[in-house]
């Protein structure tokens, strides 16, 4: 058996920081970000109430509520979090107390910057066809403000945080996972943030700089808009299904709009089949994905029996996509 998503759920902090409000802290403008990134304003954690865990909790309590479940009947929680506030215990564990889930639940978290969501899905996906759990929970949380150098223009003004949540449950009428996973560690120069807990580092030059995020935004822009359309195009050679006419919507890791937009010229596919809430949220990171999904389904633009592509990308270099039944 495959798992369907049965619930969604999301956590955005309150705090709104639009571009004019960064114009009053750096050298920079709502013009020059609008135009370069389709985003408008983005969500900031307070970092008390608002962390990658207690937004993780948040979210999945939405999403078991949207599923109508009990958390004594979830097996398995999986959290994609590339910015925990925790190292010990595993989010996922913190899930596991707050929503009442039993003890029998298997618990992990998973990194893999953007693209953390796909890659649990897929694991909780792997866990439920081999017998392993029937009802998951998969998490994408994160607070990248903690790791932002508020210096460095050309990166900071990109992202935001929040959480977002999914429920997968075992259900004998779904087709298998498909899915298409790569990475390219040889290109792992391009985005990298070390970890700032290594103390005979501190007084190295450079140190304080590399432990925020460091990106190289013209060649991520670069990669994302080759390797994305490509991804998007084997997948489909690889589970045999057109483009045009067996998906109903493409949901896209939110970074960049014109990355977005440049994916589906490629593909030859209208842009409204790219559905696009990045000029409200900025970049979530392993959020972006389920946060969509579940402001489509509250819109009521996910219908039961679409198919949808779900692509994302990211430090690592890593990009991923899945093709999908909701
Ligand atoms: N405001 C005003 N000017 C700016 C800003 C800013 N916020 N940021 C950079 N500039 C300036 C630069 O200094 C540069 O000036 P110069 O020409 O005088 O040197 C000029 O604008 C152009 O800079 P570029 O970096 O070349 O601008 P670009 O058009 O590439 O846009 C951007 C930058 C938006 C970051 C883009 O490259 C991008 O989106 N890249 C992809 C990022 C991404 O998708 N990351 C996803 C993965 S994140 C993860 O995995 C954690």
């Amino acid at each position: 058996m495959t798992g369907r998503i049965i619930g969604i759920g999301a956590y955005v902090p309150k705090k709104v920081m639009t571009n004019d409000d960064f114009a009053k802290i750096l050298d920079t403008s709502d013009e020059w970000i609008t135009e370069r990134t389709g985003i408008k304003e983005r969500h900031f954690a307070d970092h008390i109430t608002e962390k990658p865990s207690t937004m993780a909790v948040a979210a999945a309590k939405k999403a078991i509520e949207d599923a109508g479940i009990d958390p004594k009947d979830i097996d398995l929680i999986v959290v994609a979090c590339t910015t925990p506030d925790l190292v010990i215990p595993t989010m996922s564990c913190v899930v596991q107390k707050e929503i009442g889930a039993k003890e029998d639940c298997g618990c992990f978290d998973v990194s893999s910057a953007c693209p953390g969501f796909i890659a649990a899905y897929n694991t909780v996906q792997s866990f439920i066809e081999s017998g392993n759990a029937k009802t998951a929970l998969c998490i994408g949380s994160e607070c990248n403000t903690n790791f932002c150098n508020f210096e460095d223009r050309g990166t900071c003004i990109l992202f935001g945080d929040g959480a977002g949540a999914v429920v997968v449950r075992a259900d004998e009428n779904c087709k298998r996972n498909e899915f298409i996973m790569r990475s390219d560690g040889s290109r792992a120069d391009c985005l990298t943030c070390e970890a700032a807990r290594q103390p005979d580092r501190w007084d190295e030059e450079g140190f304080k700089e590399a432990t925020s995020f460091y990106m190289q935004g013209r060649e991520v822009f670069k990669f994302a808009v080759t390797e994305v359309p490509r991804l998007i195009k084997d997948l489909s050679e690889k589970y045999n299904f057109d483009l045009e006419k067996d998906v109903d919507l493409f949901i896209l890791h939110q970074a960049n709009s014109r990355i977005i937009e440049a994916t589906a010229k490629k593909l030859g596919i209208g842009i409204e089949k790219f559905p696009m809430n990045i000029m409200k949220y900025g970049n979530i990171s392993s959020a972006s994905i389920p946060i969509l999904l579940s402001e489509l389904k509250a819109e009521g633009k996910l219908k039961p029996g679409m198919k949808l592509v779900l692509a994302s990308f990211g430090a690592g270099l890593t990009w991923n996509a899945n093709y999908i039944t909701y």
